[in-house]
């Protein structure tokens, strides 16, 4: 049966790294891949022609696809709307919602040609191979009541973090099972020296992990985390966490891998429904130029082959492009270093769909 794809270049960097991505897609068409290929506005793009994030088309659209292939969204042009509702990043959410892709997969993944462009020290991250298992639609992101409203004669601005057993439960399920797949090994990162919502996190983690006596799960204070990243990176296998330590630990974890250039994600529902994204922003300040390392979102093509598609021959097929093309020694600039080629965005692409078609 043909599945359908949707793509949503999104803002800035977006349609730059949306298209690259695509032409692997049409790639893997070529080659048997039974996709119908479609594309929708998100982000600033869409609240510039319908004065809102998330259309209602584009939600059609991305509930009837089975893979959506999102490039980035916001940017300082949309900065200034009012109403929070209507900014770009909103529209992000609300297909994460809608969806119900609670499942955020984030691995980070340090190439060996790419351990010198790591801000660490190479022998830190060289061989580093980390899942993030992030909860993408509860937490402080969505809790109820938020809001700023005047009290006591000034204002006050207030989230809430809040957690049920089952959200819990399902996102811990998902992080055991890929600990399963790997090292077995699995990290729960959480604040419970502080946060009830966290103390309860920490209870239904070793609740389930009684149902997989394989797995080794430890936990860790989310600020110890960002400090162990940093200093022993290796000792992580999988590691899960709420919506917005996910958040941050992801772009501190994509650095350790040389560039937050080079990070894809998946986002998953109950049903492999998925959205994939590269972990990076719109990137304003380079959007236009033919400069963006696209990889990121080429390697977000090659996860929704995996884990929407059903496809893993392909999906190595394009890591391996990957692979080729940085052995190859070309380089966008943000992971450029001595003695390699600084390339477009554009001959990026060529050289990652030639080194596809090639092998
Ligand atoms: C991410 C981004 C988003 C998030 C923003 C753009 C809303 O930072 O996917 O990590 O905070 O989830
Ligand atoms: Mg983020």
């Amino acid at each position: 049966m043909t599945q359908k794809i949707l793509v949503l270049p999104g803002d800035g960097i977006g349609p730059e790294i949306t298209a690259q991505a695509s032409r692997i897609l049409v790639a893997c068409q070529a080659r048997g891949l039974d996709v119908e290929i479609d594309d929708g506005l998100l982000g600033g793009a869409a609240y510039d022609v319908h004065g809102e994030p998330l259309p209602a088309e584009t939600l059609e659209k991305a509930k009837a696809a089975r893979g959506i292939l999102l490039g980035a969204v916001g940017g300082p042009k949309w900065d200034t709307i009012e109403d929070l509702a209507k900014r770009p990043e909103k529209g992000l959410l609300g297909v994460r919602k809608q969806l119900g892709l609670f499942g955020n997969l984030r691995p980070a993944i340090t190439y060996p040609q790419l351990a010198q462009a790591s801000s660490l020290k190479p022998e830190l991250v060289a061989g580093l191979d980390i899942m993030i298992v992030r909860e993408l639609t509860g937490g402080i992101y969505f809790g109820q009541p938020r809001g700023i409203e005047e009290r006591d004669g000034e204002r006050v601005g207030f989230n809430t973090y809040v957690y049920s057993e089952s959200e819990i439960e399902r996102i811990g399920r998902v992080a055991f099972e890929m600990a399963q797949k790997r090292d077995k090994k699995l990290c729960s990162v959480d604040k419970a020296n502080v946060l009830e919502v966290t103390i309860l996190w920490r209870e239904v983690m070793e609740r389930l992990a009684s149902e997989y006596p394989d797995v080794e799960l430890s936990h860790m204070y989310v600020d110890n985390a960002a400090m162990q990243l940093v200093r022993a990176p290796k000792q992580f296998d999988v590691v899960v966490t709420g919506n917005m330590f996910g958040d941050i630990l992801s772009d501190a974890a994509a650095m350790l891998t040389g560039s937050i250039g080079m990070l894809p994600s998946a986002s998953l529902n109950e049903s492999g429904q998925g959205m994939y994204e590269p972990c990076h922003g719109s990137a304003p300040d380079i959007a236009g130029q033919n400069v963006a390392n696209p990889l990121a979102t080429i390697l977000s093509v090659a996860m929704m082959l995996r884990y929407s598609l059903n496809e893993p021959a392909l999906a190595s097929r394009i890591e391996k492009a990957v692979g080729k093309v940085l052995d190859d020694g070309l380089r966008t600039a943000d992971i450029a270093s001595q003695g390699t080629r600084t390339v477009s965005t554009t001959a990026m692409g060529d050289a990652v769909v030639a080194a596809f078609e090639r092998q």
